[in-house]
């Protein structure tokens, strides 16, 4: 997601930093960009004037010191408190006291990961959607510590990049998980128990309720190991059967289908078109 929100603030006029902790990560940052930028000119979204400019708002780096610089940083790490609690650390060490901090977390505490800064009045949840620039919602987390200065400039912020804001309370999963998650896990039982076959519990969604995808093609844009991880952490909070991630998804992260990103998940994108995958239930 993060090369998504890279791209929608270069779009929307910012001098961005893009960093990540390797190279080769950062190359197939840039690739999705320049790919999702293309794609955007061909369906006439986008001047190729504007493409060539927003590319050339965006730099790309490793080291962590570059984003000393910022107004404004926005994190999307893999969801572990530990992880982002120790990044935002670093960060806070590192950026002077009036850069507003902001996570792109989809289940975790703001409050919590605030109390990891000396900043806590200056942290948000800035909280997008997949594919980012395409999906016009961004859910704004107050923190118990967020102060009205940093909602409003976030706020701002979101409506500056052409998107829509949605103020969400700092409960697991806000609102948009909280709904979603659990309907994803279910296609998943569904699944498992036999009640129909992939192609026809996406299409049930699609062609029934006018869903853009059907639950399983969504688990796998979305990512396996994501909806694991946010599934697990809304199942500490709320103690509800219909959070807990089923045996199947644990076990296809188990076996590496992520999803799209890994080529496999629900459905084999080596095929084209992507066809359901071989799974034996
Ligand atoms: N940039 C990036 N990705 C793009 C893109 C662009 N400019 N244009 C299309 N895509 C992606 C799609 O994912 C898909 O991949 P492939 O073609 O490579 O297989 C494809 O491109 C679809 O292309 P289409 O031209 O057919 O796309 P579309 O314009 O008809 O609609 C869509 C695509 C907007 C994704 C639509 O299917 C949709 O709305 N799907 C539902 C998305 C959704 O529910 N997102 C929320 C997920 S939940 C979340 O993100 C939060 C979380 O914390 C879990």
């Amino acid at each position: 997601m993060g090369s998504g929100i890279a791209q929608a603030a270069a779009v929307a006029g910012f001098a961005v930093v893009v960093r990540d902790v390797s190279e080769p990560a950062l190359r197939r940052g840039e690739a999705a960009v320049r790919s999702s930028l293309d794609r955007l000119v061909a369906k006439e979204k986008l001047g190729t004037a504007a493409r060539e400019t927003a590319l050339t708002r965006l730099s790309w780096t490793s080291e962590l010191a570059t984003l000393a610089d910022c107004g404004l940083v926005i994190e999307a790490i893999p969801e572990d408190t530990a992880l982002k609690r120790a990044l935002w650390q670093e960060l806070d060490g590192r950026c002077p006291p009036a850069t507003i901090f902001a996570s792109n977390t989809s289940s975790l505490s703001i409050t919590e990961l605030a109390a990891a800064t000396g900043r806590p009045d200056r942290f948000i949840g800035l909280h997008f959607f997949n594919p980012v620039p395409l999906m016009p919602l961004v859910e704004v987390v107050r923190g118990l510590t967020t102060s009205a200065e940093t909602f409003d400039a976030a706020l701002a912020f979101v409506r500056r990049l052409g998107k829509e804001p949605i103020v969400a309370r700092d409960r697991s999963g806000f609102i948009v998980n909280r709904l979603l998650v659990p309907y994803l896990l279910d296609a998943v039982r569904a699944l498992e128990e036999g009640t129909g076959s992939v192609a026809d519990i996406d299409r049930g969604m699609q062609l029934g309720c006018g869903h853009p995808m059907g639950p399983l093609m969504l688990l796998d844009l979305v990512g396996l190991d994501t909806t694991l991880s946010i599934g697990e952490i809304l199942f500490q909070e709320y103690r509800e059967a219909r959070f807990a991630p089923p045996g199947l998804l644990r076990r296809m992260v188990a076996a590496g289908f992520h999803g799209r990103k890994s080529g496999r998940g629900f459905y084999d994108y080596t095929a084209e078109p992507p066809r359901p995958s071989d799974l034996t239930l």
